[in-house]
């Protein structure tokens, strides 16, 4: 009696190899290995007992079991477009299992239309991802770039727009197939089957999100095969998923997946070759100018005079920042993400030293003196680390009288290069 993954290999080798009787291990590796099997899960093919030659073993003894699996398959297929057919039809290839298992609510999976957010200003390659999410074919796309440069804030915005079906994975390194694809759990005294969220997302025909993919370990191997397009195989149910029309993967990574020279992304580790080459394609999220910076932080804004001013200084200083940060001169940027967060941190308190300094102080002291240095210049205020924070408030009479700005930054970056 074979089980239902043993079936499954069999059943691939003979979709491949119709009128093949005799098999060599790589042919059964070359069918298994997209799926994220194993040696184990088809060496009961490889038998001794049926070996024919060196290397080569017939498949005779497992003839009976040919055509019942080929017409799985067409009943299957049937099913995708035919609703009507029975569903008992297919159980005896779904699960063998007595108490046949319940499916789980999908309401409780974290799959949904993401709300559309009203802050967001679309810029770079956020059309393009409109585009892919739009065509709903089977296109998997990684995007890289440095923490809170807004890659998951596209792809969650394009299926808002679009009212698709989202859902988000977060990779860490403990993140196992089971997360992925789903478990069995207790639940109320019963063992149901919970599907992982790609799972989830296949059967809906869902934007899937891997987001920082680069922090996987060899665990997630199975993607491989997903990420080809091709039928999901929940070997612990012996379920095989057709993804349905729109089923999509987008994964991002804060590095282009070959780990961190720097060091500043110590998790990320190096994405195996095999798993990058299934994507389409590879954007890289790169620091957005000035005035995307500046449109980006406005639409935060409580659009009182002071908040504008402040925005102004802020969008010139982390542009700058990032300028001389891509001149290698400094090692750190002030992230979109923590540029909003300085941004809330001044509306709140209506002060700019104060935003200024909690924004930067996760830096070291270096670092600290260089970001509050340039602030100074772009802004025209004198704030020191060490000072206290609550007597400067920001206005123009703050500025130095006559102070060009833009030349006194860029000769602080030349001084820094
Ligand atoms: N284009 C944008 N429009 C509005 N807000 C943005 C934009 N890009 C980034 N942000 C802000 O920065 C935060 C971080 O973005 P996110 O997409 O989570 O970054 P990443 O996935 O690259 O780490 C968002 O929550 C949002 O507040
Ligand atoms: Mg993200």
């Amino acid at each position: 009696m074979l089980t239902d993954v043993e079936k499954f290999c069999l059943r691939e080798f003979w979709e491949k190899n119709p009128n093949q009787m005799v098999a060599t291990p790589a042919d059964f590796k070359k069918v298994a290995k997209p799926y994220g099997l194993e040696h184990s899960d088809y060496r009961v093919f490889l038998n001794p007992v049926n070996r024919e030659s060196w290397g080569k073993y017939t498949l005779e003894p497992f003839l009976t079991y040919k055509d019942e699996l080929l017409n799985t398959k067409k009943i299957q297929e049937t099913l995708e477009t035919e609703s009507e057919i029975p569903m008992q039809n297919v159980v005896s290839f779904k699960t063998s299992s007595e108490n046949k298992p319940k499916m789980h609510d999908i309401t409780n999976t974290g799959l949904a239309v993401p709300h559309s957010d009203s802050n967001f200003v679309p810029w770079g390659f956020y059309k393009d991802i409109k585009t892919i999410i739009k065509n709903k074919t089977f296109f998997p796309v990684f995007i890289s770039g440095l923490s809170g440069s807004g890659k998951t804030i596209f792809v969650r915005q394009a299926c808002a727009e679009l009212k698709r079906p989202y859902i988000r994975i977060q990779i860490t390194s403990e993140t196992d197939e089971t997360d992925l694809l789903g478990s069995w759990r207790l639940q109320d005294g019963e063992t149901v089957w919970v599907d992982g969220p790609i799972v989830t997302a296949a059967k809906e025909g869902a934007i899937c999100l891997i987001d920082e993919i680069d922090r996987s370990s060899s665990r997630i191997a199975s993607l491989l095969g997903i990420l080809e397009g091709q039928p999901i195989l929940i070997k612990k149910t012996g379920e095989i998923v057709t993804p349905k029309e729109g089923f999509n993967i987008v994964a991002t990574g804060n590095t282009k997946g070959r780990g961190s020279v720097d060091g500043k992304y110590t998790f990320a580790i190096i994405v195996d070759e095999a798993l990058l080459e299934r994507f389409y394609i590879n954007y890289t999220q790169v620091f957005p100018n000035e005035k995307t910076v500046h449109k980006i932080l406005s639409s935060y804004s409580d659009n009182t005079p002071e908040t504008t001013e402040f925005i102004s200084y802020l969008s010139r200083w982390v542009s700058m920042i990032y300028q001389t940060f891509e001149r290698d001169a400094i090692d750190d940027i002030i992230s979109i993400r923590r540029a909003v967060q300085i941004l809330k941190i001044f509306e709140t308190f209506k002060n700019p030293t104060k935003a200024i300094k909690l924004g930067v102080s996760r830096f070291d002291e270096i670092e600290q003196n260089a970001f509050l240095d340039l602030f100074n210049k772009v802004s025209g205020l004198t704030i020191k680390k060490e000072d206290e924070d609550d007597d400067v408030t920001i206005s123009s009479d703050n500025l130095a009288e006559g102070v060009d700005v833009k030349v006194l930054a860029t000769s602080w970056i030349a001084q820094k290069v």
